[in-house]
């Protein structure tokens, strides 16, 4: 942990213009801090009534909170309801049934648009032709599909049924895939034939059976096939299915499976600081209340909103700002099969003009990687279209660098749009520390303040607290009912990962560095403290692509670290040992590229190294510790000022520090 001193942040903030307050949700600092207050005065008299508003409940809960098991904490638990229920059905019983609820852009730009009673109706359907296929109440279902009405709708599925869904990412392997799989216990895989991203089609279809064939998945009885292209197939009789097959003659009626309130909605796996992922498990109650309560707070949502939020439905953040928090609102949402660059870079502009977003939410790295686009190509700057409807503009997943920030706020917010920066994480399940667009004011660089209800601080090593502008250690001081819950088979880690010891065991390790400013109190996110990096927004561990080096049959011994990137934040450098003497030049070239080909396989293209290389040895101490902290500063292109006396072979360094 370094201490750091950053400048006051007074200077460069931007208050919500009159417009952006008059009519928020929350509107001017007041208002924040009289929310603020009373969930100090009364935290869960506090959250009790944003429960009772929010949702709508089966058998209303009489406990709030229980912490007797601490930190394993339970929310509203004796109360039942249904998270479809409250994302599909109360809106239609409440005459909303003709409101769209997505507009479905695909690649190729052709639009669908689905109403509420239209989604309540494929819900119904394809939870009824589940339940026939013998899913039932507390089964997991793994969903490895593009972004679709179909992946909402079969994350609604399980939901009305009770079944516990595991989303993949579409960009994992077969082999990552399998693990998941695996470890979830999964009895049923949805999937497509093919996702087409950028005019590129990848075979969902055979990765997943592939993964199926890799052994340890006999639960699985039965995979449900969503027909996107039309793209060749095997078939697998006694298993596969086609999902409009099945619905055909389902009745497009399904009685909700009322559910306690801690019954697992959903276990999405993430990196952490081992080689095996974490399935981060989250509830129905406490998480559907925080999604649907960040949307009218974070996004200062009202009915006549049209949202946005471009990640992909494998993430957390397409968990739960596309398939739960708009829904539970019956909001109407925009959501996006492509990539933002095809057929050009000026497609998320077009778009927003096209259908009129008013709240826009996407990555850092999206807003980097378009900066450079329209700075190379005036065709696709966002001046080139009509962003007037917007109104909110966000962004999450990594630190925005203030350049871009500026950016953001200027050519897409045209210095109206409050920019909402959202710190929060898959295990937070929604977020945490972000501005209320009406009323706080916006520094760039900085998320600003938790949440009212979010008792997040900076802490050192002991737990003890850092005084404001010194570095520290983000953590949160009590439970929130949005909160991981455990992880999954795993309960242990899940202690020693979120409520380690050493800082007394009651307070939640968020796993990232932060500074709360002096005169604001703001909190900026200075990076992860552990070992896991952030490329492109996505979360990486680097044991795990470690562990997927040393896989390979030519590699002996692998260390990986982050490097700042300009584009992605930070880039994979993996520096190998192979089991044959070190490559150079021609072969070098080649097994660097066979290497990130097999990084690829193993985990998913996101985990590529950028830069691989290759060395005799790796820097150790004389007990055989690699010293990660000198091949951060070789990857970065440093020269090595720390003290290097306690290693076995200093000389390493030299040949380590070239680049290929
Ligand atoms: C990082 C994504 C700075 C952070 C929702 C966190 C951020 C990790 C921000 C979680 C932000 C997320 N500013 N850093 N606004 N948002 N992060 O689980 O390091 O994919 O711990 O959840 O992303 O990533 P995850």
């Amino acid at each position: 942990m370094t201490s750091m001193e950053l400048p006051p942040q007074k200077q460069r903030s931007f208050e919500p213009t009159a417009e952006a307050q008059s009519g928020a949700n929350i509107s001017g600092m007041a208002a924040y801090r009289e929310l603020a207050s009373q969930a100090e005065r009364d935290y869960e008299g506090f959250w009790a009534g944003l429960a009772r508003e929010a949702l709508e409940w089966r058998k209303p809960f009489g406990k709030v909170l229980d912490e007797s098991n601490a930190p394993f904490y339970k929310w509203f638990e004796d109360g039942e309801l249904n998270a479809s229920y409250n994302c599909l059905d109360r809106h239609v019983a409440a005459g909303h049934g003709d409101r769209v609820a997505i507009v479905f852009e695909a690649d190729d730009g052709t639009v669908t648009r689905v109403t509420y009673a239209q989604m309540l109706s494929r819900v119904s359907r394809l939870a009824n032709a589940l339940k026939r296929r013998g899913i039932q109440r507390g089964d997991r279902v793994v969903i490895y599909m593009p972004m679709s009405i179909e992946g909402i709708a079969a994350m609604q599925a399980c939901a009305r049924i009770g079944a516990t869904h595991s989303v993949v990412f579409g960009g994992f392997s077969a082999k990552s895939l399998h693990e998941r799989i695996v470890d979830v216990g999964a009895v049923a895989v949805i999937t497509a034939d093919e996702q087409v991203r950028g005019g590129k089609t990848l075979p969902l279809k055979q990765i997943a059976d592939d993964a199926l064939a890799m052994g340890g998945c006999d639960a699985v009885k039965t995979t449900i096939v969503y027909r996107r292209t039309g793209g060749y197939v095997a078939w697998r009789e006694s298993r596969d299915c086609w999902l409009h097959e099945i619905v055909e003659n389902e009745p497009d009626v399904c009685e909700p499976e009322w559910v306690g309130a801690e019954h697992p909605l959903f276990i999405l796996y993430t990196s952490g600081s081992t080689g095996k992922p974490k399935g981060v498990q989250h509830s129905t109650a406490g998480y559907l209340l925080w999604a649907a309560q960040t949307m009218k707070w974070t996004f200062d949502w009202k009915r006549e909103d049209v949202f946005w939020c471009t990640a992909d439905i494998g993430w957390i953040t397409g968990h739960t700002y596309i398939a739960y928090g708009p829904l539970a609102l019956g909001a109407t949402q925009v959501v996006f099969e492509g990539v933002p660059t095809y057929p050009n870079a000026g497609r998320f502009w077009k778009m927003i003009g096209d259908h009129r977003v008013s709240l826009f939410y996407t990555a850092p790295t999206a807003i980097r990687s378009l900066i450079k686009a329209a700075e190379a190509d005036a065709n696709v700057h966002p001046a080139r279209h009509d962003l007037s409807s917007l109104r909110i503009i966000g962004t999450v997943g990594e630190p925005i660098n203030p350049e871009a920030w500026m950016w953001y706020h200027r050519h897409v917010g045209g210095e109206r749009c409050p920019v909402v920066d959202t710190w929060w994480q898959t295990e937070t399940g929604g977020h945490m520390i972000a501005p209320m667009p009406g009323a706080t004011p916006t520094v760039p660089g900085s998320c600003t303040l938790p949440l009212p209800g979010i008792m997040a601080a900076v802490v050192d090593e002991t737990g003890q607290d850092v005084p404001d502008g010194q570095g520290g250690i983000l953590v949160v001081k009590r439970p929130w009912p949005s909160m991981i819950r455990t992880v999954w088979g795993d309960p242990e880690r899940f202690v020693k990962s979120y409520y380690p010891q050493e800082l007394g065991g009651a307070l939640y390790l968020a796993g990232d560095g932060a500074v709360r400013d002096k005169d604001t109190a703001y909190f900026t996110i200075t990076g992860r403290i552990d070992d896991v990096l952030n490329v492109s927004g996505h979360r990486l561990g680097t044991m795990e692509i470690e562990s997927a080096l040393v896989a390979h049959e030519l590699v002996a011994e692998a260390a990986v670290v982050g490097r700042p990137d300009e584009t992605t934040g930070e880039a994979v450098v993996a520096f190998v040992v192979l089991k044959r003497a070190r490559p150079q030049g021609e072969e070098a070239e080649q097994l660097a590229k066979a290497l990130r080909d097999w990084v690829g396989k193993e985990i998913g293209p996101i985990a590529k190294p950028k830069e691989i290389r290759f060395g005799d040895n790796l820097p150790k101490t004389r007990s055989g510790k690699i010293m990660r902290r000198l091949l951060r500063s070789l990857a970065k292109g440093e020269a090595i000022t720390q003290d290097t006396s306690t290693l076995e072979n200093p000389d390493i360094l030299n040949q380590l520090g070239q680049a290929r």
